[in-house]
């Protein structure tokens, strides 16, 4: 039986969820990683334990499967795991044409995107309530915000985030458990997106920021209480613009800015992660 508190981050070996392990193992933060099987996690585990004085658990998941959800909570059960941080980062993105999507990549986006996010939260719940003050980090895009073409199903899913963790914080808040929601634009966390990030116009480049910046920023603005984190300076200006310039306007540069997003056939692969790859091609059910 031990008190450590410990911080649950999904979708931890690449990307921003990676940079999240790392922004916490700073913080001394005891760390619950989860992540696909043969992801990497173990050795990112290992150089956590390495570097820094903290505990770190992992957990290799398929979160889209049947009953995954309900598996990680048996097992932080089972160890007696004390959480205090839930991050709900794990997540495919996709940036094709509507009809260029298979039905498995739209359902596998969903499934994880949305349903593992609600699941773990509604699951995790009570182990948080345990533990107050705690927080729930749900990751969102600034895709919610916007009605982009070649980004249907994904932005629609990050609507739901949004939406669903601005209301959870409301009900919550009175347990002592604070929701925040990060809505962050570009970031260069993989080759996809790295790629697709090198195809943007100059300000929408500007933007893009780097996973370790934009991990900094969340857990600081997590800790701060705020309801939504818009990591960088320009991406906060994009907000604001939003909110001033009629609809119309709106719709006219955002599908300037997703239409001019030409790719080479060549590179056509590239631009869905490779866990779309995967599905597209049939490797995951
Ligand atoms: N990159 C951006 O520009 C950007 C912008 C806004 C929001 N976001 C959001 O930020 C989050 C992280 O994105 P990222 O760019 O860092 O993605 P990433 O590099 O593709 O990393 C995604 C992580 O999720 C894991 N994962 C994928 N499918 C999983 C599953 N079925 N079960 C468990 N874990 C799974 C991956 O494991 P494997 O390594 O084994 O695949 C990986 O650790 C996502 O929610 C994304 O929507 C990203």
């Amino acid at each position: 039986m031990h008190n450590k508190m410990y911080t649950l981050i999904t979708g931890a070996s690449e990307g921003l969820g990676k940079s999240f392990a790392l922004e916490c193992a700073m913080r001394n933060m005891n760390l619950v990683l989860v992540a696909l099987p043969d992801s990497g996690l173990n050795e990112l585990a290992d150089f956590i334990r390495r570097n820094f004085p903290v505990s770190v658990i992992t957990l290799e998941r398929d979160l889209t499967e049947p009953l995954s959800c309900e598996g990680l909570l048996s097992e932080i059960q089972n160890q007696d795991l004390h959480l205090q941080v839930l991050i709900n980062n794990a997540g495919i993105g996709s940036t094709i044409p509507f009809a260029e999507g298979t039905v498995e990549l739209y359902e596998r986006q969903i499934r994880l995107n949305v349903l593992a996010t609600t699941i773990i939260t509604r699951l995790f719940l009570e182990n948080l309530e345990r533990n107050t003050p705690s927080y729930i980090l749900n990751v969102g895009s600034m895709a919610s915000f916007f009605f982009l073409q070649r980004k249907e199903v994904y932005g629609a899913t990050k609507s739901y985030i949004h939406f669903f963790s601005r209301s959870l914080r409301k009900g919550v808040i009175r347990d002592g458990i604070h929701v925040s929601v990060l809505c962050p634009g570009g970031i260069n966390t993989n080759l996809s997106v790295i790629l697709l990030n090198r195809k943007l116009g100059w300000l929408s480049k500007l933007a893009v920021m780097n996973p370790e910046q934009v991990a900094a920023v969340a857990m600081a603005g997590l800790f701060k209480g705020k309801a939504v984190i818009v990591p960088g300076v320009i991406n906060n200006i994009f907000m604001v613009l939003d909110r001033l310039l009629p609809e119309f306007v709106k719709a006219r540069i955002t599908s300037y800015g997703m239409k001019n997003l030409k790719v080479d056939d060549r590179y056509k692969r590239l631009l869905m992660s490779e866990t779309a790859i995967s599905i597209a091609e049939g490797k995951m059910a």
